[in-house]
C-alpha cells in the first residue's frame, strides 16, 4: 500500500539539488510541511528564510530522531552527501557522512514507521567493468572511488530496509546534474555547472575532462520531476526500489561547448584534464533506464540545445543583472 506524504524532512537541503528539490516540494506539499535542514546554515537562501528550517548533521543520530519527531515528519528526502571528488579528497569523511548518515535516516524512519524514503543513488555505483554504453539496470557493480562505494553500499542497504522491515525507500541513479540555481558540491561532473558560468562570466572556461569524455548527464527540471514522480508512484507498481537508472543526456564536454557556442560564438574552451579523468572514465556513457519507464513513466523533457538555451538565459538574469 502506497501511504501518502504530508510533513517532509528533506536533508542537505542547501546543496544543489536540495535547494531545488526543497522549492518543488513546499510547492507540493505547503510551505510548513517541509522542513530542510543541512549541516550548515545561510541565511541568505530561501531554503532557511521559505519555510520551517533546522541545522541538522545526519551523522548524529539523536539529533536525526529528534527533529523528526519533534516535527512529525512522515517522508523523509535524504539529500545530504559527500559527493566523488570530494570524497577522494577526504574517504573516511565520505564513508561517514554517506554510510552512517543513511543508516541513521533508515533506522529512524525504520523506528517511526514512516510513510516515505528517498535516498539517492548516482552513476558512480558503476565502474570499469560496467558495460559503458546503454548501461543495464542490472549490471556488474565495482566502482572505484570511495563514493562509488557508498552509493552501492546504500542501494543495497535501502533494498534491506524494503524487505526486511517493510519500510517504503526509493531512489535514483541520477546522472551529473546540470543547474542555474545552486552550484555544485564537489563533484566530477561539475565540469558540466561551471562551462556555462565561465561561459557568461569570462568568455572562456578551462576544462578538467578531456573535450571527448561522455557521460550522462540531466537538466535539474527533469531531476526534480524524475524524483517527484518515483516518490510518489505507487509503490505496487515497483520491482526496483531504490537503484532506478534515469537516462536524459549522453554528451561530451565538448558537446557542451559546442551547443554554447551557438550563443557566444567566441566562447573559447581548453581541455586541462586533472584527477577527475580517472573518475569519469569508470563512468557509463549512457544508461538503459527502460524499468524507469516501465515502472513509473519516467521521460526527460530537456535535450542539450533547449538545456542551454535556458541555463544562459537563467545565469545571465543572475548573473549580469
Ligand atoms: P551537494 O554536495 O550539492 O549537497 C549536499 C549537501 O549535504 C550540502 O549542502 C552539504 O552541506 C550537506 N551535508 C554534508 N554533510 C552533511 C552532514 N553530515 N549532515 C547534513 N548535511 C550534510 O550534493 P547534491 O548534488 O545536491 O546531491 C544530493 C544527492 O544526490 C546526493 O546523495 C548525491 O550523491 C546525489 N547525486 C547528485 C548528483 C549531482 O550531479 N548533483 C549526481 C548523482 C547523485
Ligand atoms: N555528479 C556526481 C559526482 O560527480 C555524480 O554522482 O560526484
Amino acid at each position: 500500500m502506497t501511504r501518502k506524504i504530508t510533513r517532509v524532512l528533506v536533508t542537505g537541503a542547501l546543496g544543489q539539488i536540495g535547494s531545488e528539490l526543497t522549492d518543488e516540494l513546499r510547492e507540493r506539499y505547503g510551505r510548513d510541511n517541509v522542513v530542510a535542514s543541512d549541516i550548515r546554515s545561510d541565511e541568505s537562501s530561501p531554503v532557511v528564510t521559505g519555510g520551517p528550517w533546522v541545522v541538522l548533521d545526519v551523522t548524529d543520530p539523536e539529533t536525526v530522531e529528534k527533529t523528526i519527531v519533534d516535527n512529525r515528519i512522515d517522508s523523509i528526502f535524504h539529500m545530504a552527501a559527500i559527493l566523488s571528488a570530494t570524497g577522494e579528497k577526504n574517504p573516511q569523511l565520505c564513508w561517514k557522512v554517506n554510510m552512517d548518515g543513511t543508516l541513521n535516516i533508515l533506522e529512524t524512519a525504520r523506528r517511526n514507521n514512516l510513510a516515505r524514503v528517498v535516498i539517492p543513488s548516482s552513476i558512480a555505483a558503476f565502474g570499469p567493468e560496467t558495460p559503458r554504453y546503454n548501461t543495464p539496470q542490472e549490471t556488474i557493480l565495482r566502482p572505484k572511488t570511495i563514493y562509488g562505494v557508498t552509493k552501492v553500499s546504500g542501494e543495497l542497504l535501502c533494498d534491506y530496509y524494503v524487505r526486511k522491515y517493510d519500510l517504503d525507500v526509493r531512489g535514483l541513479r541520477y546522472p551529473g546534474i546540470i543547474s542555474s540555481e545552486t552550484l555544485p558540491g564537489g563533484g566530477t561532473t561539475d565540469y558540466a555547472v561551471e562551462i556555462y558560468y565561465k561561459a557568461i562570466e569570462e568568455g572562456r572556461y578551462t576544462c578538467f575532462v578531456k573535450k571527448d569524455t561522455m557521460l550522462p548527464m540531466m537538466y535539474m527540471p527533469d531531476c526534480i520531476k524524475a524524483t517527484m514522480n518515483l516518490a510518489e508512484a505507487d509503490f505496487d507498481d515497483l520491482v526496483h526500489y531504490s537503484d532506478f537508472n534515469v537516462g536524459a543526456l549522453s554528451v561530451t564536454a565538448g558537446d557542451i561547448a559546442e551547443s554554447i557556442r551557438k550563443h557566444i560564438p567566441d566562447f573559447e574552451v581548453d581541455y586541462e584534464p586533472d584527477y577527475r579523468q580517472a573518475i569519469a572514465d569508470t563512468w557509463p556513457t549512457g544508461v538503459d533506464d527502460s524499468a524507469a519507464r516501465e515502472e513509473w513513466g519516467w521521460q526527460s523533457d530537456w535535450d542539450l540545445e533547449s538545456m542551454t538555451e535556458d541555463m544562459l538565459r537563467k545565469l545571465r538574469m543572475k548573473l549580469l543583472f
